[in-house]
């Protein structure tokens, strides 16, 4: 079970562990924050053989940390090993987008690595394992791993949105003058790509709407939703790397409230049930309430408006799309 426990140790898988985004993450995942200051962790690293060495480098500095929560750290380039006995599994390994390179780019690079690994932790992982994808094209990378992990129920996958959420959340918060916790009713929409839907059109700073902040919604239409599209693009131009920091925040908040609840709706991309008329088969981000011990219910009931069903339906192509060039890539 995902579910933090005093009692036992919680295996968490990490792939990619020697790059940059892990470098940022293990702290965190070893620190208590994420699973809560009692619940104790056993980290399996996985990487690609030429990375071990760097790896052992990062297996050290995890030692170094005398992390007190931390019982054990395996390294390995086994998928079979590194997703064993997995309570919580980050797929973070892939190749990252470079500049100039949209993330429909990487599909053929990295639709088969989370094939591979589909088959390991269907085979290994504990049952209830909770699996978060954050390499890229991270909604198809999951759902390709679901349709190849078929004993993990599609609800115990996801993939990261949360990044977006933050970001969208964070240039609010900055124009409404407020700290980000006074932020609420900000969602993603579908792709974690240049086509998701920062959604702001229910939002409320320190309880006012946020529209006539943001200038309206043609402002809205014209500088905010491009700004937190290309929030990605503009850190890989500005630091020659993609985020790391802010993915590693992130997806610690992710598993917060996906593992242990979370009384604000968050962004997460998750198996399409047709919520919004978005047809099944595609990982589409959504507005979520994460109801802890790994559950969670897509927010029914939003009236989605003329303005926003346009975006919704464009992201929904996109991943339509990226699905088909995906099975394309597999057949
Ligand atoms: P990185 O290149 O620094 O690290 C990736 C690591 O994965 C490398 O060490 C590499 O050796 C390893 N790797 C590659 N193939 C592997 C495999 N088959 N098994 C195990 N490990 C493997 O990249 P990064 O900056 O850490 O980014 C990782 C991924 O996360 C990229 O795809 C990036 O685009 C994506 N990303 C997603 C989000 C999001 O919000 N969803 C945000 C930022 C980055
Ligand atoms: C991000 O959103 O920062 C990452 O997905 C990296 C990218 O390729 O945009």
């Amino acid at each position: 079970s995902p579910i933090p426990d005093t009692d036992s140790v919680l295996t968490v898988c990490i792939t990619g562990a020697a790059g940059q985004i892990a470098y940022s993450l293990l702290p965190h995942l070893a620190n208590g924050c994420i699973f809560g200051p009692t619940q104790r962790v056993a980290l399996h690293l996985l990487e690609i053989a030429p990375a071990l060495p760097a790896l052992a480098g990062v297996a050290m500095e995890l030692a170094d940390g005398a992390y007190p929560l931390l019982v054990s750290v395996v390294q390995t380039s086994d998928p079979t090993v590194a997703f064993a006995r997995a309570d919580v599994a980050v797929l973070v390994g892939a190749f990252p987008r470079r500049a100039g390179m949209e993330r429909k780019d990487l599909l053929a690079k990295n639709v088969p690595i989370f094939k591979a690994q589909a088959h390991a932790l269907n085979t290994v992982a504990n049952s209830g394992v909770r699996v978060l994808v954050v390499g890229n094209p991270a909604n198809t990378n999951a759902m390709v791993l679901s349709s190849f992990a078929p004993s993990i129920p599609k609800k115990h996958i996801s993939a990261l949105t949360r990044l977006d959420h933050n970001r969208a959340v964070a240039e609010v918060a900055r124009v409404a003058g407020v700290q980000a916790p006074s932020v609420d009713g900000v969602c993603i929409w579908g792709n974690h790509s240049s086509s998701q839907y920062p959604d702001v059109t229910r939002a409320v700073a320190a309880g006012k709407p946020v529209l006539p902040m943001l200038g309206g919604l043609e402002n809205v239409a014209e500088t905010f939703i491009p700004m937190i599209q290309k929030r990605g693009a503009s850190v890989i131009k500005a630091r020659g790397l993609s985020s790391a920091m802010s993915a590693a925040t992130a997806i610690g908040d992710h598993l917060r409230s996906w593992l242990t609840g979370d009384s604000a709706v968050v962004s997460m991309a998750v198996p399409s049930d047709g919520s919004y008329g978005i047809k099944e088969g595609i990982f589409f981000s959504y507005p979520v309430r994460c109801l802890g011990a790994g559950e969670y219910e897509i927010v029914q009931g939003i009236e989605v408006d003329s303005f926003s069903r346009k975006y919704i339906e464009a992201t929904a192509a996109e991943l339509n799309a990226e699905r088909e060039e995906a099975l394309a890539v597999l057949a």
